[in-house]
């Protein structure tokens, strides 16, 4: 997607729970602001009551059947991306630099591993249409690993087992191998966070270009 000059960018983080998202975002977006770069954080699911009921399937404190949650996380995305407060959209337009745990790529290598993946590609298909990231870092992580941390947490959610992990991981893959004309980079997320920080601000340097090397 070719975004104005004074537009913020896109960045979506993606990968299997445990593998580091959420650390990473963080530490970026800390750099990012100490650089002059106004950062908006957000998240998939989101906090709206969207985002909520997906949570309370998640945890299976409610029941729901595969293709109900692929819809609720495409409702969840438009929403996401349209809301008049504070969507994705609009916080782009107002300058910020959108750093986003999870999209799209996250429906396609979960959901459409449970059901018709070509369906999960239709009902997420506005959501191409409307935005598409300027880049997307996928934190690599084997389900071994990916497990090892997320048990570290307590207790499990719904794909949190090594088997969904390990198809989950290989589904990234299938996915990014057909998805033509995005920028997605695979980092490794085994090492140490901060190793694994700088491999990430390379890719970030990239697309922000000059603008934020003069601060
Ligand atoms: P989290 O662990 O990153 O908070 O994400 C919640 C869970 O929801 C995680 O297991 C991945 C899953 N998920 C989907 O199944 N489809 C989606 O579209 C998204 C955004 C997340
Ligand atoms: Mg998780």
């Amino acid at each position: 997607m070719e975004t104005m000059p004074t537009k913020g960018k896109f960045i979506v983080f993606e990968g299997t729970d445990g593998s580091g998202k959420s650390t990473q975002m963080k530490l970026l977006g800390k750099y990012l602001q100490e650089k002059g770069v106004p950062c908006y954080f957000t998240h998939e699911p989101t906090d709206s009551p969207f985002g909520a009921l997906l949570r309370s399937c998640l945890s299976g404190r409610i029941d729901a059947d595969e293709h109900a949650i692929a819809l609720l996380f495409a409702a969840d995305r438009i929403d996401h991306i349209t809301n008049s407060v504070n969507g994705i959209r609009s916080k782009l337009e107002a300058g910020y630099t959108v750093l986003c745990d999870r999209y799209y790529y996250s429906s396609f290598a979960y959901n459409g591993g449970f059901v018709p993946i070509e369906w999960v590609k239709t009902l997420n298909a506005p959501a191409v249409d409307m935005l598409r990231p300027d880049l997307v870092i996928y934190l690599d992580l084997s389900a071994e690993a990916s497990m090892k941390r997320v048990l570290r947490r307590g207790k499990t959610e719904r794909y949190e087992t090594q088997e969904k992990q390990k198809k989950i991981r290989e589904n990234f893959y299938e996915v990014f191998k057909q998805l033509k004309d995005e920028n997605i980079r695979v980092i490794k997320s085994e090492d140490d966070k901060f190793a694994t920080q700088s491999h990430i601000r390379c890719a970030v340097e990239e697309i922000l270009g000059d603008a934020w090397k003069k601060n």
